[in-house]
């Protein structure tokens, strides 16, 4: 059975050829001369090509394979022969090397390489590895580079690593903040390690550019252009295909196969309901789809280009934090999707549930060490298999350190003893030597448990906070909030859940369009907290709060609650601890797993987590009877989400987050309240019932909308 693309292909021959006949003169020659070198055998494959099934391709492509093979038959010498398959595999090798399933031009895609390459020296991020003898194997799809080192700003990240990457696997990509898994991946899709070239990469680490000649769902439908690219990659193929041998041919076979199951994906007729279904499981409602994308904020360009990946559907697909801007039922959405994911995909998250759904394999950044270690399994396996991998380790560690201490106790002992013990000293020193040399199993890197405890700020009397009758709406905008009742106290344990509903996002649109252009569009439950914090004013209704009442937020710009200019130690000393002595500041900002280097690197130079962490360390210090967190866990490694989690059930004080981490809400939160239809309303059930019931009802809505 031909492919889609095979049989519109053939459609458009057949009308061409129609075409052609009915232009009479010169063409109707041509066509005949053409017949009648098709009737002479001669370019029958450009004639027939694409009307032939992958079947009649294959037999076409071994025939012709015969002929050439025949016609050449036993002339050639050993060494010629052995020439002219290094030439065959040159030739398949180029052919498959441009098979970038992107579909990009070889020469764009070498100068986007260098672009990368030059990209990562500006940024000082140097790469090493182990050169090894030998081309890569044109089709092959697994990566493997031994002796991976990789810097930045001359500070070692990975130290002769191995990286190894199969086909078809899902990597969750995990470690401490700041080891390096942003920089390591930036590495990688810059192809500073050999990568096979038929691995087209898509790195997902930027927005999508705010373009005002282009919608949302243009952007992600862009990639048509590849239609034209990957049929003269076809074409390639099947000529490279008359020169393999029959190993070589399988592969290329399969390349070919891949080419045409892709060009199916891209057919214009399937692409716009691909390209929309993806946007609307990304949170994109029909009306958002044909905005420019001038008019989203950065989060919601950061979901084109996730879009535009998922579209794309590369063989290797690398994201840096894809959950990081999605709301939850956009990220149950891409869990399942991702879940899926036939070919290559490598990303750096930090919600362990997504992590399990979505998970082959987990790859762990050793800090410790500077290690790439590898575990099969998804994120709750890794747990388990890597506790069993350490007691094991240890149980190692301490019989080696034993054995040692023994020896060592030996030759002090006997050392200078009689001619024999002697003897026997040195036979135990040459042991030991001989261990050291062959190297000691070092301990398995510990991970910490942080101190981030929020200092008790004293109780309030109730009220402490109460929203009463509220109603709200952006200037211009239809009402977000109606009449709405809520109240938090200092034994508030609450998370705010809800979609980015349609109707919130057409009003907030409203008000983006008529007063502010490329605002940030805000989700009821941001709103919700701005009204808390007196940030935004009721436009009925009001907000009462006790005149004691401290507030700290964390918000999803968290950064901007840092002076990036200034270090960690500078800051605390000048603006919020001047009296105490640095002695007394160092400690405080180690518990937040600031380090004595990062302690005085300008806060700009540190990574997103370790940003995160000492604004953390700023909101502990401002001593609030109230936290309001704003998808706190995103920039955060799992140990911090486990000291964040440890510590929010000892505060003292209220707590009212916004996220869809269940690793936090499940340890926190002793209550579920939806934002949804203008109402905040309290959910019946615990986080894990809401996350069936979201995934249920955004299935029914995903059908609806496939249904039209
Ligand atoms: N401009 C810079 N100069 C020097 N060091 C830098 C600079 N920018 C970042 N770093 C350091 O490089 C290291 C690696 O950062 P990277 O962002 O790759 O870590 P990460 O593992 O992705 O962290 P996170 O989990 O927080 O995203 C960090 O220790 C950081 O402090
Ligand atoms: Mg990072």
């Amino acid at each position: 059975m031909a492919s889609k693309w095979q049989q519109k292909k053939n459609r458009q021959a057949e009308a061409a050829l129609e075409r052609e006949l009915q232009a009479g003169g010169n063409s109707a020659d041509k066509v005949k001369d053409q017949c009648s070198d098709a009737a002479l055998g001669k370019g029958e494959e450009q004639h027939y090509e694409k009307k032939l099934t992958k079947e009649e391709k294959k037999a076409l492509a071994k025939a012709k394979r015969d002929a050439k093979k025949k016609e050449k038959g036993g002339k050639k010498s050993g060494k010629s022969k052995k020439v002219e398959e290094e030439k065959k595999d040159d030739d398949a090798a180029g052919a498959l090397g441009k098979l970038s399933i992107s579909g990009v031009d070889p020469n764009s895609e070498e100068g986007k390489r260098e672009a990368a390459l030059e990209e990562l020296s500006r940024q000082e991020i140097v790469v090493t590895y182990e050169q090894k003898k030998g081309q890569l194997h044109a089709n092959t799809r697994d990566i493997n580079v031994s002796g991976v080192s990789v810097a930045f700003h001359g500070k070692l990240l990975v130290e002769e690593t191995d990286v190894v990457i199969n086909y078809g696997n899902r990597y969750g990509f995990i470690g401490p903040n700041g080891s390096g898994k942003s920089t390591v991946m930036k590495a990688i899709a810059a192809r500073s390690i050999p990568i096979p070239s038929a691995l087209d990469i898509y790195f997902l680490d930027s927005e999508y550019p705010a373009r005002d000649d282009i919608t949302a769902l243009e952007a992600v439908m862009q990639s048509n252009d590849e239609v034209a690219l990957l049929e003269g990659k076809a074409l390639k193929l099947n000529d490279a295909m008359a020169e393999a041998d029959e190993d070589e041919q399988a592969e290329i076979q399969e390349a070919l196969e891949d080419i045409y199951d892709r060009l199916d994906q891209l057919d214009a007729a399937t692409a716009e309901s691909r390209a929309t279904t993806i946007l609307y499981g990304l949170g994109f409602t029909k009306a958002m789809m044909q905005y420019k994308t001038c008019e989203f904020s950065g989060g919601w360009r950061m979901r084109v280009s996730l879009a535009r990946a998922l579209f794309i559907e590369p063989e290797f697909l690398l994201l840096d934090e894809p959950t990081n801007h999605l709301d939850m039922d956009a990220v149950l959405w891409l869990e399942d999707f991702l879940s899926g994911w036939k070919k290559i995909l490598f990303f750096v998250c930090h919600s362990q549930d997504f992590m399990n759904s979505v998970c082959t394999h987990i790859v762990r950044l050793d800090m410790t060490y500077k290690k790439l270690r590898y575990y099969s399994g998804n994120y709750d396996t890794y747990v388990q298999t890597r506790r069993d991998q350490d007691m094991v380790q240890i149980r190692q560690y301490e019989a080696e350190q034993r054995d040692i201490a023994e020896i060592k106790d030996f030759i002090a002992r006997f050392g200078h003893g009689t001619v024999k013990m002697v003897r026997q000293a040195q036979a135990r020193e040459k042991l030991l030597q001989k261990k050291l040399e062959a190297g000691l199993t070092p301990m398995p890197e510990v991970d910490p448990a942080w101190d981030w405890s929020f200092p008790d700020a004293g109780q309030l009397p109730v009220p402490v906070l109460s929203i009463e009758n509220v109603s709200f709406n952006y200037p211009g905008g239809q009402e977000l909030y109606s009449k709405v009742d809520f109240g938090v106290d200092l034994q508030t344990r609450v998370a705010l859940v809800g979609p980015n509903g349609a109707g919130m996002f057409v009003e907030c649109l409203i008000w983006v369009t008529t007063l502010v252009s490329h605002q940030v569009f805000r989700s009821g439950k941001t709103t919700l907290i701005k009204l808390m914090t007196g940030d935004l004013n009721p436009t009925k209704g009001q907000v009462k709060k006790n005149m004691h009442l401290k507030i700290s937020r964390f918000t999803q710009h968290f950064e901007e609650k840092l002076d990036l200019t200034m270090t960690p130690l500078d800051y605390f000393k000048q603006k919020l601890m001047p009296e105490e002595p640095i002695e007394k500041i160092r400690p405080l900002l180690g518990r937040y797993g600031c380090t004595g280097d990062q302690q005085q690197q300008v806060m700009g130079q540190l990574s997103a987590g370790q940003k995160a962490r000492i604004v953390f360390a700023i909101i502990a210090h401002e001593r609030p009877h109230l936290l309001l967190l704003d998808e706190p866990t995103n920039p955060l490694d799992m140990e911090s989400i486990d000291a964040l989690a440890r510590c929010l059930n000892k505060f003292k004080g209220g707590v009212l987050m916004i996220s869809h981490d269940m690793r936090l809400i499940s340890q926190c939160a002793q209550e579920i309240y939806i934002c949804d239809h203008k109402k905040v309303t309290k959910y019946r059930g615990d986080i894990m019932d809401f996350k069936l019931h979201s995934r249920k009802e955004n299935n029914k809505k995903l059908a609806q909308h496939l249904n039209g």
